[in-house]
């Protein structure tokens, strides 16, 4: 483990890079790009894909069809079929196979091709589609993108809390995939964007941030005045598991929860958030949160989407510190990220001593990043240790 920066004094360098390498990049050509695909991402949220069910899906830049097939499984495979380039999602899902729309090739999981109903049948045996390593784990598909073959699955650890796991919708984000994982290691933002309207009261006075850089991503601590210090835990590239409190729409119900947040580009500048959101209740007090979250969903969805209400705050159309929704806590973050810009000037930034685990993350980025550019070997990572967990830090209301 590596102590980087404990306390901090008074203004940081700010993190102008000298070097071309852009950290926030996704793309498939560029360092950053490289970088992401070392790792599994979460793609899609599982109840959301039925059997027989294919879709097309864009991450980091890149377009890819998925579907899952009759048996269950999820596989991603490239979005051109190899034939004349037909959108593979297009077609029928037999078995666990996927047949292409335009002429009828069908290609299995594995890529190989089975049938090409209209050639001869030793053509096939030529012919193969790129097909993704595919996973699924508390309630999200994952997929590897990478060359070679992929790093242990599941990625993190589960809760180690009995408790219910869900996984709320997933919408687009117009702003680059970097931006929303720093808002997720700035802990100080709380005290001012969240001060309305949520239930963060407790997590209002101002904390003195400290990281440790482990073999498997970052520990944050916000140490309180009080002497209580709050942990939470960074996985690469872009996984922040945090206990938080609940939405405005649902105080009170079921008490502080464990949050697996994912900020998985689309690409530059888009990414979705796929959350795992694991509340810590059973038997009765299980019941009353499920009752309460019927309500808040209904709600929620009667109020309109969360990002969208951040861009009309952005755009001057309501005054947010007067504004209601039971997702609240969204339609804040949404308008401070989304308002940086859709891909922000980092150069720009003038950062403090609270920016303390921004500001490692971003220097680890330029190291590793650094290394793919010059070919250099990166940081082996390995899973977190399952007994590293997140706290509260302080009493939950
Ligand atoms: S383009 Fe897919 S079968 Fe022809
Ligand atoms: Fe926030």
């Amino acid at each position: 483990m590596t102590v980087l920066d404990r306390a901090g004094t008074g203004e940081q360098q700010a993190f102008v890079s000298n070097s071309d390498i852009d950290i926030a990049r996704v793309g498939p050509g560029t360092p950053g790009g490289q970088f992401l695909r070392q790792f599994w991402v979460p793609i899609f949220r599982s109840e959301d894909l039925t059997k027989g069910l294919s879709m097309p899906i864009k991450i980091m830049d890149e377009n890819f069809a998925l579907y899952r097939g009759h048996s269950g499984k999820a596989q991603v495979m490239d979005y051109h079929c190899p034939h004349r380039r037909a959108p593979m999602h297009l077609g029928w899902v037999e078995e666990d196979a996927l047949r292409c729309m335009y002429h009828g090739w069908k290609f299995d999981c594995t890529g190989e091709c089975l049938e090409q109903p209209a050639e001869d049948p030793a053509f096939a045996k030529k012919i193969t589609i790129r097909t993704y390593p595919t996973e699924e784990y508390l309630g999200l598909i994952y997929a590897y993108f990478g060359d070679g073959k992929a790093p242990a699955f599941p990625p993190y650890p589960a809760p180690t809390e009995e408790g219910f796991t869900e996984n709320p919708p997933v919408n687009p984000l117009p702003c680059n995939y970097l931006q929303s994982f720093e808002n997720s290691l700035d802990e100080v933002h709380v005290a001012f964007a969240h001060r309305t309207g949520g239930s963060h009261e407790g997590i209002y006075d101002m904390p003195e941030i400290s990281i440790e850089e482990t073999d498997w991503g970052m520990i944050r601590y916000g140490k309180r005045a009080s002497g209580d210090v709050r942990i939470s835990l960074h996985y690469p590239p872009f996984t922040t598991r945090v206990i938080v409190p609940p939405m405005a729409g649902l105080a009170g119900a079921g008490g502080w929860r464990e949050i697996y947040l994912h900020f998985t580009p689309i690409d530059d500048e888009t990414q979705q958030w796929f959350v795992i959101n694991h509340v810590r209740a059973t038997g009765e007090e299980l019941d009353k949160y499920l009752a309460a979250n019927e309500i808040y969903k209904k709600r929620a969805e009667e109020a309109g989407s969360a990002q969208d209400w951040g861009m009309a705050a952005i755009r001057g159309e309501i005054r947010i510190h007067e504004f209601e929704h039971p997702e609240l806590v969204r339609v804040q973050d949404a308008a401070m990220m989304v308002g940086q810009g859709a891909y922000t000037d980092r150069t720009l930034e003038r950062l403090g001593r609270s920016d303390t685990a921004i500001i490692a993350w971003r220097k680890m980025l330029e190291r590793e990043l650094r290394a793919i550019n010059e070919g250099r070997p990166t940081k082996k990572w390995n899973v977190a240790p399952a007994d590293i967990v997140p706290n509260f830090g302080f009493q939950s209301k």
